[in-house]
């Protein structure tokens, strides 16, 4: 059994600082185990201690993973120098310092954004050579042509030679001007630089799928839900692209059209 200091069991866990815990200390406002602590480096079991701050429970959960329908207007990042951080959607509890969106979503594109202290787990879905699968659902400034099937997935060239990895598209039945993509690679604007390689223009995108995690459909834009970890490795399976088209393409896309944000 490792024993750790609760000063740094509540800081890992909260946004408290260890300044403030040592305040909270002082004030008596800090129990484990229904005891008062009295020194913020005492020693307590991270595994089953309990610990009230302030009267609330601190989580007893080291890595957390939310699930985060991400609508147009926030950044996907926790500093602010360029606009509101989609930080600001979760409650405070969930906000702690440690807590990152994973991979990036542009300003105006919607969807699945996970969000995490999972450092490790981050950068497993990020590697680029894990070709973790994306899938995106896009409403097209023309109509989406059958041509593009075939040249998405001879890997296209974008408009700075960038040679793009095979992707696959396809048209959706609901509108000529919906279309959804799977790529296996993350650069810079990806999905609009491709869509532009072939003379549309992507007009709004939402992200369905990470891997073999999917935007729960309940889920509104702007909503979160937290994920146990063993849903979490989920993310390291293969989706099925065609029977997510079918899924989505009814209720999502029309809330794509009608109402993006
Ligand atoms: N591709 C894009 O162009 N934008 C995104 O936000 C994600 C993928």
């Amino acid at each position: 059994m490792s024993l750790m200091r609760i000063d740094r069991f509540i800081s890992e866990r909260s946004e408290y600082t260890r300044n403030e815990i040592k305040n909270l200390v002082s004030r008596k406002l800090i129990t484990a185990d229904g005891i008062v602590i009295k020194k913020s480096d005492m020693k307590v079991n991270p595994d089953t201690v309990k610990v009230i701050v302030n009267g609330n429970e601190i989580r007893n959960q080291k890595y957390r993973y939310i699930i985060l329908n991400k609508p147009d207007g926030y950044i996907s990042s926790t500093s602010e120098n360029d606009g509101i951080s989609v930080m600001r959607l979760l409650p405070e509890s969930l906000r702690t310092k440690d807590m990152f969106p994973v991979g990036r979503l542009d300003k105006d594109s919607l969807g699945l954004l996970l969000i995490t202290n999972d450092g490790e787990l981050a950068h497993r879905i990020l590697a680029p050579n894990r070709h973790v699968s994306k899938i995106y659902i896009v409403k097209l400034a023309q109509s989406f042509k059958s041509e593009y099937i075939n040249l998405f997935k001879n890997g296209l060239e974008l408009a700075d030679g960038y040679q793009c990895m095979p992707a696959v598209v396809s048209g959706s039945e609901l509108s000529e001007k919906l279309a959804f993509i799977e790529l296996h690679e993350g650069k810079y604007h990806q999905v609009k630089r491709m869509f532009s390689a072939v003379g549309n223009h992507v007009e709004v995108l939402m992200r369905i799928s990470v891997g073999g995690l999917i935007l729960p459909e309940t889920l509104g834009f702007g909503e979160h839900m937290e994920l146990l970890h063993k849903n979490v490795e989920s993310l390291f399976s293969e989706p099925d692209f065609n029977l997510l088209c079918s899924k989505f393409s009814g209720k999502f896309s029309a809330k794509l059209i009608n109402n993006r944000s």
